[in-house]
């Protein structure tokens, strides 16, 4: 049987859901202390269903969360098997600096029942397909584990390692608002700022996504948690900076960080922008902020405070 591949719809959401829950071995119950009992999947709600793995767990988020997909572009590549659903690859075209124009594979997941025969190598050979018509200099992804699944599946498709990624923390140990640094809210005419100004930390996602999670983040789970976030523009001199902080679910001492900077930033204005950032996180009442960036950045994080924990997954990519 060979598998087919084409644009997914609102129509595929029941299956999807499907797919996605053959992942999930036990459910579990969650609250603001973190994962409680385990329970039966009709016993939770609909968000307790969503900290199993996103919005694709549960019938009504992923309603809700096709809207952020038609909002953003994404493309779900929709793979079947004799006529059943069983798999699906989510992906979004982005120009970035200082990525370039690219495919970004966001979402790939194969329902446990039909792996290892071929599907997620096919999905992503459409999504290659898709990529080359419109012109995209790579594709890129950031696997679960490099030496996993996920990255065995990848790189036997000819992805290889492109960024190294690496986790930074720092104290909040500023409460002063530096003085030149004047704090707003982001202006509702405020196009996305991916070709102006680069992510210098927040390399949990790539830019687009990013600015999307702090512009338009997700209430239900903020309310749920009581967790508090917020998005913010900078305006030192002339230049404006943006940063969006969110306070962990289940430790409110911690919280991280994305930040962008203008592409031709002053190093200065950076670093008051950090102080004004660590001010507004003690807002939130956090004590430590986490945050990832990419090689090209580790030095000015260590310039304004950070300290080097540890690695993540490198992103992968594939030239086109
Ligand atoms: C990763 C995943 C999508 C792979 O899907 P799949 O349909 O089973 O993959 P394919 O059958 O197309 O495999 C393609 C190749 O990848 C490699 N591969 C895939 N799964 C592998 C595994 N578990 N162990 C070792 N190699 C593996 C193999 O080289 C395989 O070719 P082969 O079967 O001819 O040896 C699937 O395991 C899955 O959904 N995992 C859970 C979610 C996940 O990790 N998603 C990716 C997030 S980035």
């Amino acid at each position: 049987m060979s598998v087919k591949v084409r644009f997914g719809t609102r129509d595929d959401i029941d299956a999807l859901v499907e797919v996605n829950c053959s992942d999930v071995e036990t459910w579990y119950h969650y609250s603001s202390e973190g994962r409680g009992n385990p329970a039966s999947y009709d016993e939770l709600s609909s968000w307790e269903r969503v900290m199993h793995g996103g919005p694709w767990m549960d019938r009504s988020a992923l309603i809700e969360y096709w809207k952020r997909m038609e909002r953003l572009n994404i493309i779900s590549l929709v793979a079947e098997l004799g006529g059943k659903v069983v798999g699906h690859l989510d992906v979004i075209f982005s120009e970035e600096f200082p990525l370039g124009y690219f495919l970004y594979l966001d979402v790939l997941m194969v329902h446990k029942a039909y792996r290892r025969r071929g599907v997620a190598r096919t999905l992503i050979k459409e999504a290659e397909k898709l990529a080359k018509s419109r012109k995209a200099k790579f594709m890129l992804v950031q696997p679960e584990e490099y030496e996993g699944p996920s990255g065995l599946t990848y790189r036997s498709c000819g992805f290889k390692k492109f960024l190294e990624v690496y986790v930074f923390e720092t104290a909040v140990d500023v409460s002063v608002m530096p003085q030149n640094v004047c704090l707003t809210t982001i202006p509702q005419t405020q196009e996305v700022p991916l070709k102006t100004h680069t992510m210098i930390c927040g390399w949990y996602n790539i830019g687009i996504k990013m600015w999307d999670h702090g512009v338009n983040p997700y209430i239900e789970l903020s309310r749920v948690f009581s967790c508090p976030q917020l998005a913010l523009c900078t305006l030192t001199g002339k230049e404006m900076y943006f940063f969006y902080i969110r306070r962990d679910y289940f430790n409110r001492l911690r919280g991280s960080i994305a930040l962008w900077a203008p592409i031709s930033f002053n190093e200065e204005n950076l670093e008051q922008v950090f102080s004004a950032a660590k001010v507004v996180a003690s807002w939130l009442g956090i004590r430590h902020l986490t945050t990832r960036t990419i090689e090209k950045y580790r030095d000015l994080l260590e310039e304004v405070g950070f300290v080097l924990k540890s690695k993540a997954e490198p992103y992968l990519a594939k030239k086109l």
